[in-house]
């Protein structure tokens, strides 16, 4: 339903007032594990609630962590968020929004779970695969997009989570030592970004304190910032058992406790606040201020109101969502490096020829893991198919495991989901760390001959390996960044024999390569990547698409030259200390001339740019430049825009940015528009953070 906010209040007092407080309480707080009650005598319906940013999450029983096991929640896979971040595209991350929207009204939710915009302070946060980037801007850049998409569907996005959980490691209880003006001017800043740039209608609390509040009982962060500084007028819910205190929680600006266990009534916001209001500790007033902004929500949603429009009608699993999330994995993939131009392997080169794939992520999916995220995918194209079914039967593929993340397990798990007992232990923990056994060490070595000795009998060799959601997963930290599985024995080992091999990594986030890249020619990463994340990944090898992704976050050759929380920090249990204040990720490394592995926004394409007659317009606040492309590819290129370091800010900081198609041998007057809170200030512009020309 249109209309101000003060229109959709006025509609939500009226029906306010028809409510018992029963009715009133049942709103606010968990009636199943994703809805809340609805008011049946008033036509009001439960609020449907549902994970996450890769897709709409399989249906679980109302009071039980175990999947309703029907056919019918079979869903699109859209490429994970920090996958959405590597394609610089907002036009993309518009279209991941607008996938996950329709599927969602197609499979009856009203609100999803997405995406989540915390910054990757620190690479080794299991759940960094969920969130974007290390840069507020071009955090809050895409994800206003896909909030815009998602809500295009009447259906609500909700920006998680609010605010600082960027951890795993004792989630539930952490508290976060941070200065005033980092946490409000870093890390709440994107929350507010996003909310005045994509009106988003959710917003989810973390788990964590800050300064010493729980996030979903924080008068400073609910009602202080969010509500009355920000004047934030949307939806908010706890994280799945973020509440703690009853009067807390009534008296802070939040409106929905969700949690894990299935006794609803017993929830902080149920009988508890029923007793409190009854007995005269709570005055009725708190509750109606919550039930009024679920209404609102409601009333935007075209869920109820007299005069609302016709609610978005939608279907899932359609060949348009289907293309709309290759488009979004052939943007994303990243060329790291191309030596010699191994790459692409055309379709000539390869036809008739014998290609051996190697490694255990050639062969795997990862939708099915990685904690809330996870999806029931309607399908997933590994690399290893994506591969096969683009290059057709003239070429001979074999494939061989060549390591192995974990023993074979062919226990069928039909238990309860992980999520019930994820309150436990604080909520997270870091990777235990230890060592394989002899066993398994000895069955990666056999692993790793019967790889090595095969590799001289073909004419292209293509290891794919990286990590998987045992290591990028909700509920657990990674305790660095080096390649798992002996990974590192087996590239170096191949190189030495087959140093054309071309090397392709799938992870959440940054892995050290430095035992092996010098010696390798040809190596692409991509993060976990959707549905079609095999067939983009197929299609840049091959050359069908030139690769245009670039990276979100830093790729570090250690988690100790990390500004943020190096693995020490972790031990200290309670207390995340933001020493670093605003200097994370390349703000850090390029402050202190710090060496990484590949920089912020870089990645490679097959084709060259060149930038040239490059200005800035401080009327137009725009960067003007022509940029060239002086290959035989269609190519497409991605222009940085960075503020230079001064007294406002002692830091480098990204301030534009556009993703700009070019057809072979082409060139173009190119505009990136510049968004600079600080006012007007020196910039530079290049296609990533250490390659830059200053704007005379
Ligand atoms: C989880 C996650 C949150 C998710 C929610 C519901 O614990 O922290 O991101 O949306 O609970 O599953």
């Amino acid at each position: 339903m249109e209309g101000s906010i003060q229109t959709l209040r006025y509609l939500a007092e009226e029906i306010l007032e028809d409510m018992t407080l029963d009715e009133k309480i049942g709103m606010i707080h968990g009636g199943e594990l994703f809805k809340n009650k609805g008011v049946p005598r008033l036509g009001i319906p439960p609020l449907v609630m549902s994970d996450g940013p890769c897709g709409v999450r399989a249906d679980f029983h109302p009071d039980e962590w175990i999947n309703v096991g029907n056919t019918d929640d079979y869903v699109t896979y859209i490429p994970c968020n920090s996958a959405i971040a590597a394609t610089w595209d907002r036009a993309l991350a518009r279209s991941a929004g607008n996938v996950l929207g329709q599927e969602a009204r197609g499979r009856g939710k009203d609100v999803m779970l997405a995406p989540g915009i915390n910054l990757k302070r620190t690479p080794l946060c299991g759940r960094n695969f969920e969130y974007f980037s290390e840069d507020p801007f071009l955090t809050a850049q895409l994800a206003s997009e896909y909030v815009k998409g998602v809500q295009a569907w009447d259906v609500s996005a909700c920006l998680k989570h609010f605010a600082l959980n960027h951890q795993e490691t004792n989630r539930l209880l952490v508290d976060e030592d941070i200065d005033d003006d980092v946490l409000e001017d870093l890390y709440l800043q994107v929350f507010k970004d996003v909310i005045d740039e994509a009106d988003p209608y959710s917003i989810m609390t973390a788990y964590n304190k800050i300064h010493g509040e729980f996030c979903s009982e924080s008068k400073f962060l609910l009602n202080e910032t969010l509500r009355e500084k920000w004047g934030y007028q949307g939806f908010v819910v706890s994280d799945w058992g973020a509440v703690h205190g009853t009067k807390e929680a009534a008296e802070a600006a939040i409106d929905c406790e969700m949690s894990v266990t299935n006794d609803f009534d017993e929830y902080k916001l149920a009988n508890p606040l029923k007793k409190m209001v009854e007995d005269g500790e709570i005055d009725e007033s708190l509750i109606d201020e919550k039930v009024i902004r679920i209404l609102i929500l409601m009333l935007r949603l075209n869920m109820i109101g007299e005069d609302r429009l016709e609610r978005k009608d939608a279907s899932y699993n359609t060949f348009s969502s289907k293309a709309e999330v290759l488009d979004i994995a052939r943007g994303s993939v990243i060329l790291l490096k191309n030596d010699d131009n191994i790459l692409p392997v055309t379709r000539p080169a390869i036809k008739d020829k014998k290609v051996l794939i190697i490694g255990e992520n050639a062969n795997r999916i990862h939708s099915n893991s990685g904690g809330s995220a996870e999806i029931k995918a309607l399908y997933e194209v590994s690399p290893l198919m994506g591969l096969k079914s683009r290059v057709g039967g003239g070429t001979k593929f074999d494939y061989i495991r060549g390591y192995c993340s974990k023993p074979d397990s062919n226990a069928v798990d039909n238990g309860t989901n992980w999520q019930e007992l994820s309150l436990e232990n604080g909520g997270g923990k870091q990777q235990d760390g230890t060592d394989a056994d002899k066993e398994l060490k000895e069955f990666r070595a056999k692993l790793r001959d019967e790889a090595l000795n095969a590799c001289g009998d073909y004419d292209y060799v293509i290891f794919v390996g990286g990590l998987n959601h045992d290591i990028d997963s909700e509920g657990v930290d990674r305790r660095d960044i080096e390649l798992p599985y002996e990974q590192n024995e087996l590239i170096e080992a191949l190189l030495e024999k087959r140093p054309d091999t071309i090397v392709a990594l799938i992870g959440g986030g940054c892995i050290n390569m430095s035992r092996w890249i010098d010696k390798c020619k040809a190596l692409l990463f991509m993060y976990y990547n959707g549905m079609e994340g095999g067939s983009a990944l197929a299609e840049v090898i091959v050359g069908d698409v030139n690769p245009s992704g670039r990276l979100p976050e830093t790729f570090y050759y250690s988690e100790k030259d990390c500004s943020g929380v190096s693995v020490g920090d972790f031990g200290d249990e309670n207390m995340v200390h933001y020493r670093e204040r605003f200097h994370i990720g390349y703000r850090y490394t390029c402050r202190e001339n710090i060496k990484v592995q590949f920089p912020f926004g870089y990645g490679l394409s097959y084709s060259d740019f060149e930038v040239s007659n490059t200005s800035y317009n401080s009327g137009m606040r725009e960067v003007k430049l022509t940029l060239k492309n002086n290959s035989d590819f269609d190519a497409t290129e991605v222009i940085q825009v960075y503020r230079l370091p001064d007294e406002m800010a002692d830091y480098l900081q990204l301030v534009g940015f556009e993703k700009i198609y070019l057809k072979a041998n082409s060139s173009i007057e190119a505009i990136v528009p510049v968004k600079d809170k600080f006012g007007i200030g020196n910039y530079a512009v290049g296609k990533n953070v250490l390659e830059l020309v200053k704007i005379v």
